[in-house]
């Protein structure tokens, strides 16, 4: 007799488990174990992995509602993508034409650009509106294989439009099949109003910004909330960061912070003794800082999308980092102004080439590690029994295609908890009809 389940795949021809290390990140030179297995079945009830093994055992033993013949693909969990600014308004096309003809970003941030452009146009939406413009970029991602997504605030920049875009994190965390992080980064820039003021807007966001936000976490999000900085010249200096990281592990947030993106200020030793869960960026950490970081259960969050978009010729020091024995993740960090992009599998391809990442090494960066990096690692970042069933089925055969090829979608059906969240093919969606 065979037991009744509700999900079945089978016949994986290369099935890339890509284990935790002792409870935790994939760390150092041990970066890129991806659990391999051949002729791989994986069996799920109600969203949860029950068992992964050899296909043709688990064929035998279960009968599935529904069941898929990977017909001999590769198949990995589903992607991770730990560093998005996926919520906003508007677009700032005219600001890339600018930055192609020589001006720089800071140069356009200084002169009311960038950040505080794009804050404009979010502040002036509904959150109606935010949502609608927010989702094709989720349907993308999600497309493209990614199934649990972190997305930050930080265009609001004032309570209430900070607060309104925590909320429209929330609802499009309900009604998305990807699962979303949230992250309160009120320190993304320093508002207009605030320009001569930038230590009011700290104030501001000590005093008023963090305990409306822990009253809207205790009303509307049971899970980790994180609360990140921009340090940088010309955002948040190091004082600044400071007092914000602490006023907000004070009110039992998680910290994430921006940092070593164009000058090095010496955050990474800060985020690293305030016990942050993620530095993200660290394009031009010092050899100190990467020491902290890699002595520290921090993880080094690159983001290969955002040189890439800005042009620019530095790319985080990744192989010092895992020399150093530090965690890796790796992220698109899709935002309208550095890099608009919204595929895992691009963010792979890059950080193959030019954080010299071995194909194996940017798949564990884009699952387990990016998972350890947005608190999800309990359920989703991996294959394993009593795991989410987020399972993304490649037009592959084998995990080096993921970094070897890039420009087109790889993805063929992409699942999230068990269920056909999207599908480049119709007969796999017909099949699942069953
Ligand atoms: O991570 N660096 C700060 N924040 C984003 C850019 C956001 C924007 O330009 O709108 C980043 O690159
Ligand atoms: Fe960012």
């Amino acid at each position: 007799m065979s037991e009744s389940i509700d999900f079945l795949v089978t016949n994986i021809g290369q099935l890339c488990t890509v284990p935790a290390h002792d409870g935790g990140p994939q760390r150092g030179h041990r970066l890129g174990d991806l659990g391999l297995r051949e002729h791989a079945a994986i069996a799920a009830h109600e969203g949860i992995i029950i068992e992964v093994g050899d296909s043709i055992d688990l064929a035998a033993r279960y009968s599935a509602t529904h069941q898929i013949d990977a017909e001999g693909r590769l198949v990995t969990p589903g992607l991770v993508d730990p560093h998005t600014h996926v919520l906003w308004a508007g677009d700032r096309a005219d600001e890339f034409e600018r930055r192609i003809a020589g001006a720089t970003y800071q140069q356009i941030m200084a002169e009311g650009g960038g950040i505080n452009r794009t804050m404009l146009a979010t502040r002036h939406a509904s959150i109606h509106q935010l949502i609608d413009e927010t989702k094709p970029r989720l349907n993308a991602m999600l497309a493209h294989g990614s199934t649990t997504i972190e997305c930050k605030t930080g265009y609001g920049l004032n309570t209430p439009s900070e607060i309104a875009m925590l909320t429209a994190i929330a609802l499009l965390d309900m009604e998305h099949p990807a699962e979303l992080a949230a992250t309160f980064l009120g320190a993304h820039a320093i508002p207009p109003e605030y320009a001569d003021d930038p230590d009011g807007y700290v104030t501001l966001i000590c005093d008023e910004m963090l305990p409306a936000v822990v009253q809207w976490r205790d009303e509307h999000w049971p899970g980790t909330l994180f609360c990140d900085v921009f340090c940088e010249v010309g955002a948040f200096d190091l004082d600044q960061t400071r007092r914000i990281l602490e006023a907000a592990k004070a009110h039992g947030l998680g910290l994430k912070v921006h940092i070593d993106e164009f000058e090095s200020l010496g955050a990474g030793r800060l985020a690293a003794e305030l016990g942050a869960i993620s530095v993200d960026h660290v394009v031009v950490t010092s050899d100190d800082d990467i020491e902290a970081i890699a002595q520290s259960d921090t993880i080094a969050v690159a983001l290969p999308p955002t040189p890439f978009g800005l042009g620019l010729p530095h790319y985080t020091p990744a192989r010092r980092f895992i020399d150093a024995g530090a965690a890796l993740a790796i992220a698109t960090d899709c935002n309208p102004g550095t890099g608009w992009n919204e595929s895992m599998q691009f963010v792979m391809a890059l950080a193959a080439r030019y954080l010299h990442l071995t194909p194996a090494e940017a798949l564990a960066a884009a699952t387990i590690n990016a998972a350890f990096a947005i608190d999800r690692a309990d359920h989703v970042g991996s294959i394993e029994v009593g795991k989410q069933a987020d399972v993304v089925i490649w037009n592959v055969p084998s995990y080096p295609f993921l970094s070897y090829r890039f420009g087109s979608n790889l993805a063929h059906t992409v699942i999230k908890r068990g269920h056909i969240a999207h599908s480049a093919d119709w007969r796999a969606l017909l099949a699942w009809m069953g």
